[in-house]
């Protein structure tokens, strides 16, 4: 995979992420409006140049496209056209091995769980409610709980789940197959229309689709996926998040993140040590709080001088840490790169939408 970053100011052309990077997950940090956005949203265009498959989850309006939309974007509003994964029916892989239906709503609850803390009856009733669901023999697939298990879930200590997703319990539909996701293309999953916190369970649920789909899918035919989050600080980043798995296990089945946020000075040391798994780093100008130990990490023998670097970067610049190559020359030291927004996809800024039907 070609993956292409920013320009230095001593090589004509783009610096790439090394082929023998250790993974292909992305971490950028910076203040607002330093250009991490504009930078992921670059990189995502250059991976669709290499064939790759980039989804944007898209929750809380993080991943506007202001500036320009590539011509290959596809946009698939949730609201509108369905949540585009069936989350209750196991994946079967193409070895005939499936999930079990146990693994599925475990899975399903963690998920739920991630987003907002459930005790463990409001668990158990979930998983309860989801039980009886997939086990009703009308059950099409298209909606999180049937209306008799919504009832007999209703009780007491489950009311504040109900009341908080009353509108996806009642009304989200899910799509009974999944999305086809194409190579070269970015597809742009918009939860737009939901309250916040439901559009953080949504992105978390599609996290975890994605991992098991990832696991149960033949990985040597799939092509890369790479999945964009962007301000990911509000999504689960624990030791044992979706997104800590796929950082650590993600490669082998060619699952990749392309996350985003402004500071990692609120995240756990422990979480930290997860996050700094991503291959590559991009470092946008950081808070007066954060300069010392980011210099540390790019250069130990001259903290004060690579401080100083940081201080000074304009919007659009970083220094980028990973396995990078100019040409030929792979480059492993920090280096300081300037994104630029490529011209001709200034032009167009309407995006193409993507139903389930135009998707097969
Ligand atoms: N490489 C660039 N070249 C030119 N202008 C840029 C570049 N990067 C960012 N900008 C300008 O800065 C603005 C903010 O950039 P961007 O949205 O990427 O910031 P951000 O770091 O994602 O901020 P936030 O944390 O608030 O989301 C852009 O709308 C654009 O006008
Ligand atoms: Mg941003």
């Amino acid at each position: 995979m070609k993956i292409k970053l920013g320009k230095t100011d001593w090589y004509e052309e783009n610096i790439r992420v090394s082929e023998k990077a250790t993974n292909f997950h992305f971490l950028i940090t910076g203040t607002s409006g330093t250009g991490k956005t504009i930078a992921l949203q670059e990189i995502e265009k250059s991976i669709t140049n290499t064939n790759g498959c980039v989804v944007v989850l898209n929750y809380n309006s993080t991943h506007q496209w202001d500036n320009c939309s590539p011509a290959n974007i596809l946009y698939y509003p949730v609201k509108e056209e369905g949540f585009p994964f069936p989350l209750l029916r196991p994946i079967t892989a193409q070895n005939g091995q499936s999930e079990t239906p146990e693994d599925v709503l475990e899975t399903v609850v963690d998920a739920f769980h991630a987003a907002a803390i459930l005790g463990t009856a409001q668990k158990r009733q979930l998983y309860e409610a989801m039980r009886l669901t997939i086990q009703n023999p009308d059950y099409s697939g298209e909606t999180l709980l049937t209306p008799d298990a919504l009832d007999k879930a209703d009780r007491e200590d489950f009311a504040p789940v109900m009341r908080r997703y009353k509108g996806i319990f009642h009304r989200l539909r899910l799509t009974p197959d999944p999305l086809t996701l194409m190579p070269g293309k970015i597809y742009d999953i918009d939860f737009s229309g939901f309250d916040t916190l439901t559009q953080l369970l949504l992105a978390e649920l599609a996290l975890s689709w994605f991992w098991r789909y990832a696991q149960f899918h033949d990985w040597k035919r799939m092509h890369s996926i790479f999945v964009v989050c962007d301000e990911f600080q509000n999504l689960n980043h624990g030791e044992d998040s979706t997104i800590a798995q796929i950082l650590r296990e993600g490669r082998k089945k060619r699952l990749f993140l392309l996350l985003a946020t402004q500071t990692l000075a609120d995240v756990e040391q422990s979480n930290q040590v997860i996050l700094n798994q991503a291959g590559t780093r991009l470092f946008f100008r950081p808070t007066e709080q954060e300069i010392r130990q980011i210099a540390k990490l790019l250069d130990s023998q001259h903290v004060e001088k690579m401080c100083e670097i940081l201080r000074e970067l304009q919007t659009g610049e970083c220094i980028a840490k990973g396995k990078l190559c100019a040409g030929n020359v792979t480059i492993e030291r920090g280096l300081k790169m300037a994104f630029t927004i490529t011209k001709q996809e200034r032009r167009s800024n309407v995006c193409l939408r993507v139903t389930q039907k135009s998707s097969k």
